[in-house]
Order: structure tokens, then sequence, then C-alpha cells
């Protein structure tokens, strides 16, 4: 009976520790933050840069089409649409905080890692549309002025997709 019992003790006990022990790890392992997922602000900063950029394109796109000759000009629409792009793309200063660095998102970390260049690309894209939208004030024909104002808009979007947007 007696070396029974101490067996039956020693089970008791070694359960108790593989019992104790699983609950830790469970416990630590709820506790570690997953290394690769984005925090909920950090998708929220990308859900809002994505969405400003899904705005910019959607109301640049009959503009871009304008200057290629695809459509006529418009002059009411082109001069809506313009204003709207330079309303939005001041939007962009702060859209690329430190956090939004990775993620579900397609934003280079070559923005962050050389700021200063990225800062400068965005500062000329924000004039430019400014340019533009006072260019489409006047101008109710599409002149040479707002060739050069749209193409120097159009040519910024490529040229920064081409350096900081993954593919
Ligand atoms: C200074 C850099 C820069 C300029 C200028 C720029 N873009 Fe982008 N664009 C980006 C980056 C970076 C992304 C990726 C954003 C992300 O996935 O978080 C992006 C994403 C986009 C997207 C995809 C949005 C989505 O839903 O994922 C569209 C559409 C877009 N840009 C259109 C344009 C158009 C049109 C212009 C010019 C009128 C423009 N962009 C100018 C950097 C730029």
């Amino acid at each position: 009976m007696k070396p029974q019992s101490v067996t039956a003790r020693r089970i008791v006990a070694a359960s108790c520790v593989l019992i104790l022990s699983t609950t830790f790890t469970f416990a630590v392992a709820e506790e570690a933050p997953a290394p690769a997922a984005a925090s909920p602000a950090a998708k929220q900063a990308i859900q809002v840069r994505q969405a400003i950029f899904t705005l910019i394109g959607n109301n640049f796109k009959p503009v871009g089409e304008t200057l290629q000759g695809k459509t006529p000009y418009d002059a009411n629409d082109i001069q809506k649409r313009t204003a709207r792009v330079a309303f939005l793309a001041p939007l962009l200063t702060d859209a690329f905080p430190d956090i939004s660095s990775s993620g579900d998102t397609k934003a280079k970390p070559e923005i962050w890692s050389n700021r200063a260049y990225f800062d400068r690309k965005l500062k000329d894209f924000q004039d430019h549309t400014v340019a533009l939208a006072q260019v489409a004030d006047k101008d109710k024909s599409g002149s040479d002025a707002f060739k050069t104002a749209a193409a120097a808009v159009g040519k910024d979007c490529k040229g920064c997709h081409e350096d900081y947007k993954a593919k």
C-alpha cells in the first residue's frame, strides 16, 4: 500500500507542476505582442493615408485623361477636381507617422529612413497642386499653362510612386 501511495502522490505533484507550468506558458503567450502585427493605431493611420490617396487618385483621374486628350476640356469639372486635389494634398503631411511604417501598406521603408528627401518630394507635389488649381481657376480652354501645370503634378505622382510605393 505504502509504495503505491507515494507513487500516487508523486503523480499528483507532477500533474500540479505540469498544470501550473502550462497555465504560466499560456499567460505569457497571451501577454506577448505578436511581433509582426501592426497596432490598431498603426492600422488606422495606414487606412487614413490610403483613403487620402484614393480620393486624390479619383479626382486627378479626369485631369490626367484631359491632359492626354482622351477627354475634352470641361472647365467646371477641371476647376472642381484640381481644387479638391489641392485641398487633399496637404493632408498627406500628417499621413506618414512613424508608427505607420509597417503593416498592410505599400509605403516603402525608405520614406522613414530618408525622411528629409521624401518630405521635399511631398512639398513639391503640394506646391504643384496649388499651382494647377490656380491655373484651372482662370483657364477655360485647356491652354499650355494648364498642360504644363497638370503634367508637373502627374510627374510627381509617378516619380514618388517609383521611389516610395511598392508595386
Ligand atoms: C510624395 C509621394 C507621393 C506622391 C506625390 C503621390 N503618391 Fe500616391 N502613394 C504614395 C505612397 C507611399 C502610397 C502607398 C500608401 C500606402 O499603401 O500606405 C501611395 C498610394 C496611392 C494610391 C493607392 C491608395 C490605396 O488605396 O492603397 C493611389 C490611388 C495613389 N497613390 C494615387 C496618386 C496620385 C493620382 C498622385 C498624384 C496626383 C499621387 N498618388 C501622388 C506616394 C505618393
